[in-house]
């Protein structure tokens, strides 16, 4: 086995290294003047089993392009297979045709992965789970759910204080996950969308909020308009503190500073997209999911069943 990492997130490919003890494999990655990616692998990989560790996040088609390149080098030098690891699945709110005339990108993505060499894929959290199926070849779909709850239960507020809130219709199956493993009840915002940049949140139903503690989770903050509209929402409705969790910190246009002024306690993310300095909200926590990454690593590698670190028992 050998991994190797792009330079999208070199810390989470550094932690994923260090929980298996093993070596980052090396690789020189450089632009050319015009911009164009060099890419050389400066060890032997023939008949190697390939882990390409790259989330496709911000500048997202520099790092998809990067992954691309990375593995038409690794398919020339005869590697017996590349499972591409993509902690962050970009382009993947793009996922059906939801109106004439526009691109299926989350496909699109899917198909080039294949075509520049991919056997597997390894990813966390999709936007949609359905994108697995524009796959024909072997994809792994970990979700950190369990390392965001594990952070919650951490904070010993008891269950019957605590509310999970779905931002949004399409969150809820992902909030009653939350909901089961934390033991407590569940609100959910009534979420409309007018373009990529605005949303509204129109009502909250279910359990009530008042003076309880509620916690947002979405797969991803992008704009930051979800979650932080949801956010004054619950607090509107009189919760006593609101946290708001995401797998994916992808905070790009005014994110930070929406949450910055939002009635946020916390914002907690995981680390499959690195947060540069002035991508980072004041009050933030980021939780690592290089062992869980690590540990499918390791599974796939032995073929190991992989399904079973989604077991809710699993600390
Ligand atoms: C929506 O379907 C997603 O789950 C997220 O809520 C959304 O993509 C977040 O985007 P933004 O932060 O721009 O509102």
């Amino acid at each position: 086995m050998k991994i190797f990492s792009g330079r999208s997130n070199p810390k989470l490919a550094e932690g994923i290294c260090n929980y298996l003890r093993h070596p980052l494999g090396k690789i020189h990655l450089t632009n050319f003047p015009d911009g164009e990616i060099f890419c050389k692998i400066e060890e032997n990989v023939r008949g190697h089993d390939i882990f390409l560790i790259q989330s496709t996040c911000q500048p997202v088609n520099e790092s998809l392009m990067e992954l691309l390149i990375m593995m038409e080098c690794l398919r020339r030098a005869s590697v017996k297979r590349i499972s591409v690891v993509m902690p962050y699945y970009g382009y993947a709110r793009q996922d059906r045709k939801d109106d004439g005339r526009v691109p299926i990108t989350a496909r699109l993505v899917a198909d080039m992965l294949v075509t520049a060499g991919a056997n597997r894929v390894l990813t966390m959290d999709l936007h949609a789970a359905q994108i697995e199926g524009f796959f024909n070849i072997p994809v792994d779909h970990l979700n950190a759910g369990m390392v965001l709850d594990h952070y919650f239960k951490s904070l010993n507020v008891p269950p019957e204080d605590l509310v999970v809130v779905s931002p949004d219709a399409g969150s809820i199956k992902r909030a009653l996950k939350h909901q089961n493993r934390l033991g407590c009840a569940l609100a959910i915002v009534d979420k409309r969308r007018s373009s990529a940049h605005d949303t509204k949140q129109a009502n909250l139903t279910g359990a009530s909020v008042d003076g309880k503690v509620a916690v947002l989770f979405d797969d991803m903050i992008s704009t930051g308009g979800s979650i932080c509209g949801a956010a004054q929402m619950v607090k509107d409705a009189g919760a006593a503190k609101v946290y708001v969790a995401a797998t994916h910190g992808v905070l790009c246009g005014s994110a930070v500073e929406k949450l910055n002024a939002a009635p946020i306690e916390e914002v907690v993310l995981t680390d499959t997209i690195p947060l540069t300095p002035e991508r980072t909200p004041n009050r933030v926590k980021v939780l690592s999911v290089a062992r869980l990454l690590g540990e499918a690593i390791r599974r796939i590698h032995f073929n190991e069943s992989v399904s079973c670190l989604f077991r809710d028992d699993l600390e």
